[in-house]
């Protein structure tokens, strides 16, 4: 089979070597790709925003089977493109991608199903939300509506953070149109997971939990990022607490979309807090997270490929899926000042001598060729460096290990990722 995966990131990077390794890959094709991912599989150039052109690169190449990684498609609608030119494509309409799209429709589609969540309040204007702030107590979480690439969540300590929050997003639209309106939230405490499934609308199987590292620096400091680093290992959830997310946030929330006829084929990620009075939803996203995804992919034993067509025909409850009983790390190498500004360019070294580490994969997400055919960084993160063993501790050992043999000006990453 051909296939197409659409994306640029350490995700799709993984998505890729997941595919690649399928005996019934014939082709791979990656929409627009970056410089590692060329390695295993052909980069074609792409306008993610153009969906048509997408659809029209598809039919060219014969595709038989497109994965998409990034949100942004999916809420624009590549599912209905697709489906218009007949083409098989594992992607949520964008009716059901507006989970991920808009924090507000997903806010409210919780609170009409009984889904348990942070409180919340929606305000239009930031008169509005200074108001709403009086019923809650800092630190306030505050979410643009939009699409913010994973940074349009603040948490404010203080009323000035607060006004100053506010004013950035609905006054000065650091983030766009996607601060026109925003939520506040009360702040759940309590350990994050991120739990996601595959599921054909109707049915659905769990993916191996993974825990994701959303802030810049060590201790949980600094700013929210898209993740700094990702681990999964068997039993990071019990299966007390799986059982409980299924029966009182997966089904509700499958169960919920199918009854407004509008159900999600695809790859749901639940993103959770463990609170002292169960597990909450922080967010729904459309897709698969980054970097969970390098983590998840290195202890996926079945075919990623059957597990595509099991979606698309609705039969993801006949199939079987496989997790290896190992535990698994990733430790993203980020350009220095991200997920601020950063240069681009920094020539990388060190990457087949991380390689080379047992049980070592590096994922690529921000990288280029420069004129020499060296591998530079061109994002603000860079490397989503993962590692395989039979215990967490040696996963991250031999995933830091590698790391540190990887080098380019102001490479930041930290250093207490599955501590
Ligand atoms: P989101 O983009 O909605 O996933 O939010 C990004 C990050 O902000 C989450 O991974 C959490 O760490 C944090 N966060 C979001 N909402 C809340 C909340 N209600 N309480 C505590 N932390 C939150
Ligand atoms: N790592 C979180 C996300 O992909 O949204």
């Amino acid at each position: 089979m051909k296939i197409l995966v659409i994306g640029s990131g350490g995700r799709e990077h993984a998505i890729c070597w997941k595919f690649a390794q399928s005996p019934h890959t014939t082709e791979l094709f990656c929409a627009p790709g970056n410089a590692g991912i060329s390695q295993v599989a052909t980069c074609l150039k792409a306008n993610l925003n153009d969906l048509d052109s997408l659809a029209a690169l598809a039919e060219q190449h014969r595709i038989d089977l497109t994965f998409v990684g990034p949100e942004a498609p999916l809420v624009a609608g590549i599912a209905e493109v697709f489906a218009k030119h007949n083409l098989r494509i594992v992607a949520p309409s964008p009716k059901a991608a507006q989970l991920e799209g808009s924090k507000i429709f997903s806010k409210e589609f919780m609170a009409r199903h009984g889904i348990p969540t942070a409180r919340f309040t929606i305000c239009d204007s930031a008169e509005a939300a200074l108001r709403a702030a009086q019923d809650y107590q800092f630190p306030i979480v505050v979410k643009a509506d939009g699409l913010a690439a994973g940074k349009g969540v603040r948490l404010a300590d203080s009323q000035q953070e607060f006004a100053e929050t506010i004013k950035a997003m609905m006054v000065d639209r650091v983030f766009g149109d996607a601060g026109r309106r925003v939520l506040l939230e009360e702040c759940l405490v309590g350990r994050e997971a991120s739990l996601m499934i595959f599921t054909d609308g109707r049915d659905y199987k769990i993916i191996a939990p993974a825990q994701d590292y959303k802030r810049a620096n060590d201790n949980d400091e600094g700013l929210n990022t898209g993740g700094m680093g990702s681990f999964s290992l068997p039993g990071l959830l019990d299966e007390a607490t799986i059982a409980e997310c299924e029966r009182h946030i997966i089904k509700p929330t499958l169960a919920g979309l199918l009854a407004e006829a509008n159900p999600f084929c695809g790859v749901l990620y639940i993103g959770l807090m463990l609170t002292k009075d169960g597990a909450k939803v922080i967010e729904y996203n459309a897709r698969f997270g980054d970097p969970e995804t390098q983590s998840i992919m290195v202890r996926l034993d079945s075919d990623l490929i059957e597990i595509c067509e099991a979606i698309i025909d609705k039969r993801i409850g006949e199939i079987d899926i496989k997790w290896s009983n190992d535990a698994s790390v990733c430790i993203v190498a980020a350009s220095g000042g991200y997920p601020g500004d950063f240069e681009k360019g920094k020539v990388i070294t060190g990457l087949a001598e991380a390689q080379a580490v047992e049980g070592v994969t590096v994922f690529h997400a921000g990288t280029a060729f420069n004129d020499n055919a060296e591998f530079v960084t061109s994002g603000g993160r860079v490397l989503g460096v993962t590692a395989r063993a039979a215990t967490l501790q040696e996963a991250r050992a031999r995933a830091y290990e590698a790391t540190r043999k990887i080098h380019f000006e102001r490479i930041h990453y930290r250093k207490d990722i599955a501590v």
